[in-house]
């Protein structure tokens, strides 16, 4: 008796080599051998069970399945299942196909060569469940400043598959509880945090890991659904209208969820009658001075209520110029002041030039107090005098 090893074939890198020696007739020994080796399959997939046969001298080969029913009698069909097909019977080999294969299916296949001993070996069949994606389950609305729990699913999968939770790539840790329903498992991963209406809309995902995938994962993203109550802000096209502009004034809503009706008035007064209401716009086609007044868009969802105003006015066309500069008047008395500024600093530096050229005009010695005097008389009343000096020292 001598053990032989031979590489084999499985499915998914299960190798099992088995070998026997038969004593064989007529006093003779012959070494015959068969080999079975264990089966891993997919559920649904096909797998391929296969007998080596060594030194084969024309015994009946039969393959039975876990319940010993004989599958096919030295090649010939017994049991009336077609998912079961003799692929190849020779010398060497007996293979056979089970297609679309079944948990129930699982167990030891007998490889039997009957001789004056009958020996056998078993090949195992393993049946994976591999996950789908997995399902994400929320227990209720989640609503801003409250908490949001998340279930993560995996109904159906053997071995059991792993489930993890992510957000921006970090692990969220989870409640994991497994649940056995026959030969599969049930897998749950539970998350809960707190939200906030920021939160809203953020994806989060739950990842499936499991032998069969082969380090690929079954991914499903969740868009948390986080409800909050609506902001109103008003955007008016343009800032400055005179009469006869067209002016839109956008309200723009936020809310979950969002307001589906946003109300215009104008305090204590009607709404203009040329005004128009598109969707979340007012328009205005051409301003009209009675148009003037406090605008209000005001929207409410079942979480509260929110409005802004926006105060209209309408000028006539001919005072657009004031109004105008109204709005930069900083910017533009900065650059005035830079002026004055700048026009004191010439005078001065001007002044300061002539007085030392006259300095070295001995002649005018003395007249100098009175060239003082028409220095500061030029800081005074500013760049007029400036071409009177130069002809008084040239
Ligand atoms: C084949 O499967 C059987 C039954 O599960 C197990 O006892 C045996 O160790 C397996 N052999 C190999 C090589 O995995
Ligand atoms: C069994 O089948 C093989 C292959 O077809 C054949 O060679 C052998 O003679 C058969 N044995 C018997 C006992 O019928
Ligand atoms: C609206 O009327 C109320 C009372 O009549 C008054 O106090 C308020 O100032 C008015 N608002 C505007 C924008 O005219
Ligand atoms: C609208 O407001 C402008 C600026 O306050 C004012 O000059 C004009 O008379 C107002 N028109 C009406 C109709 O109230």
């Amino acid at each position: 008796m001598a053990p032989a090893l031979a590489p084999a074939l499985a499915l998914l890198q299960q190798r099992f080599v088995l070998g026997i020696v038969l004593l064989a007739t007529a006093g003779t020994v012959v070494s015959q051998e068969v080999q079975a080796e264990n089966v891993t399959v997919v559920e649904g997939g096909t797998a391929e069970i296969s007998c080596h046969l060594h030194q084969y001298d024309g015994s009946i080969v039969v393959i039975q399945n876990p319940v010993r029913q004989t599958l096919f009698f030295n090649g010939t069909r017994a049991l009336k299942d077609t998912r079961f097909q003799l692929v190849e019977f020779t010398q060497k080999v007996v293979k056979i196909h089970l297609s679309d294969a079944k948990l129930e299916d699982e167990g030891g296949y007998f490889c039997q060569l009957y001789t004056e001993d009958t020996h056998h070996q078993i090949a195992t069949l393993t049946v994976i469940v591999p996950p789908d994606n997995p399902l994400v389950e929320v227990k209720e609305q989640a609503v801003e400043g409250g908490e949001i729990e998340l279930t993560c699913i995996s109904p159906r999968t053997r071995p059991a598959a792993t489930l993890r939770w992510y957000r921006d790539r970090k692990e969220l840790k989870g409640f994991t509880s497994k649940q056995e329903n026959g030969k599969t498992f049930s897998i749950t991963n539970s998350i809960r945090f707190s939200v906030d209406r920021k939160d809203d809309r953020d994806i989060v995902t739950c990842e499936a890991s499991h032998p069969a995938l082969k380090g690929q994962k079954k991914q499903t993203q969740y868009e948390l659904d986080v409800q909050f109550s609506p902001t109103a802000n008003i955007q008016p096209s343009q800032s400055l209208v005179r009469e006869g502009d067209e002016l839109n004034l956008k309200c723009e809503v936020t809310g979950n969820p969002r307001p589906t009706e946003i109300i215009w008035t104008r305090l204590n007064d009607s709404l203009p009658e040329r005004a128009q209401i598109q969707g979340d716009v007012l328009s205005f086609p051409s301003l009209s001075l009675q148009d003037n007044g406090t605008y209000s868009c005001q929207v409410s969802n079942k979480h509260g209520r929110s409005s802004d105003q926006y105060v209209l006015v309408v000028y006539d066309p001919g005072a657009i110029i004031e109004a105008q500069t109204q709005v930069p008047y900083a910017v533009i008395g900065g650059i005035l002041a830079l002026l004055v500024f700048l026009v004191i600093c010439i005078l001065i530096v001007m002044v300061w030039c002539s007085v030392r050229q006259k300095g070295s005009y001995l002649t005018h010695e003395a007249s100098g107090l009175d060239e003082h005097g028409e220095a500061r008389e030029a800081f005074l009343n500013g760049g007029e005098n400036h071409k009177r000096k130069e002809e008084f020292f040239i």
